[in-house]
């Protein structure tokens, strides 16, 4: 408001939105009263030429009276009937065109007024990229199984062979309730209630949330999420992984995307190795994304261990399986160029209206 200039007084507001509100009811008004006003039309038109009118009755009469003046008579009451007819008849043709004018008046709609247009929501990029990891194992046999966040030691640990004395279990890495449910930390614990559902052969995919004691910085999230995969069957071997892996990045990333595997640890799997892919920015020369290395990691992965197939009844001696694990965040974090993790979970609009 320009300097100077006194907000207009309160009472004349209100009593200006009072007046906008009646110019516009009035009209609403004079509509009622005209059908009122139509309808007793109708109803005095019965009454004064009806069968019980008293125009009825002196109609009777017209043959009784004497026969000199019969003719005067029965011109007499023609007369007043026809005027009567013609009166009524005037006005409620009028009153009808009033109606219909009226109607017209309301039902009127500004047909080059802006219209309101609703604002449009779209999936989370986390959302946009699970879709198309599902998209892509759908397409290579896998089941999607969608389980609970909330476990018990043996779903979470025990299943997955982690020994009694395993960091993972301590309550500095790993959230739990004052029962001793843990929040899992991790999608393998599907492997396992998958196992027992389903039995072998099976092929799954598990996309979750998963949870852990980190303090919240660029790349780390107390939540995030993880897509488990197993493939359990008589006769799979690594070389089985290995082409999963290299057919999951090339429809993912590109037909030119390389896999690497470098051996690693995981208890429940033997052996287990780290997923790289080519960097799908340099293509491998090396850039700012994958840190001049060429590489970016995938994730983790191996051969189920015998102990897990055996923790859900399954036979390691008929059957043999892969597993592997990847964090969702931190691919679509690279994807999009994201320089903090974070960004992803607070919901500013600001932000997600990005990947409308
Ligand atoms: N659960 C592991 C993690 O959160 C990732 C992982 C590694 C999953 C190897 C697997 C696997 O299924 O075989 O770091």
């Amino acid at each position: 408001m320009p300097e100077g200039e006194r907000p207009e007084d309160p009472k004349l507001q209100a009593e200006a939105a009072r007046k906008a509100f009646e110019n516009e009811f009035e009209r609403f008004a004079r509509f009622g009263e005209a059908e009122t006003a139509l309808r007793e039309l109708g109803e005095l038109r019965s009454k004064h030429t009806g069968k019980k009118s008293a125009l009825s009755a002196v109609k009777k009469m017209v043959g009784r009276v004497e026969a000199s003046e019969r003719a005067s008579f029965g011109q007499l009451v023609q007369q007043i009937e026809a005027e009567i007819v013609r009166k009524i008849d005037e006005h409620e043709a009028s009153l009808k065109s009033l109606v219909e004018e009226l109607r017209r008046e309301r039902e009127r709609i500004d047909v080059t007024l802006p219209g309101r247009r609703p604002r449009q929501g779209h999936l989370h990029p986390i959302t946009l990229l699970r879709q198309k990891i599902e998209d892509i194992f759908v397409s290579l046999g896998y089941a999607i199984e969608d389980d609970r966040e909330i476990e018990t030691d043996f779903y979470n640990f025990t299943a997955l062979n982690i020994p009694e004395n395993h960091p993972a279990r301590d309550p500095l890495d790993t959230f739990y309730t004052t029962e001793g449910f843990a929040l899992r930390s991790q999608t393998s614990t599907v492997q396992i209630h998958a196992m027992e559902r389903r039995n072998a052969p099976l092929r799954m995919i598990a996309p979750g949330r998963v949870f852990r004691r980190d303090t919240p910085d660029a790349t780390h999230n107390p939540m995030f999420y993880q897509v488990e995969g197993l493939c359990v069957d008589r006769g799979i071997t690594m070389a089985h992984l290995k082409g999963t892996m290299t057919e999951f990045v090339h429809r993912l990333v590109g037909p030119e995307t390389r896999t690497r595997f470098r051996p690693s640890y995981f208890p429940f799997t033997e052996p287990s190795a780290e997923v790289d892919y080519s960097c799908f920015k340099c293509n491998g020369a090396g850039c700012r994304i994958c840190k001049q290395s060429g590489w970016i990691e995938l994730g983790g992965s191996g051969m189920v261990h015998p102990n897990v197939l055996r923790a859900v009844g399954i036979d390691p001696e008929e059957f043999s399986g892969f597993a592997f694990g990847f964090g969702i965040d931190r691919m679509s974090a690279l994807m999009y160029k994201l320089d903090d993790i974070r960004l992803l979970f607070e919901n500013d609009v600001r932000f997600l209206e990005q990947f409308n």
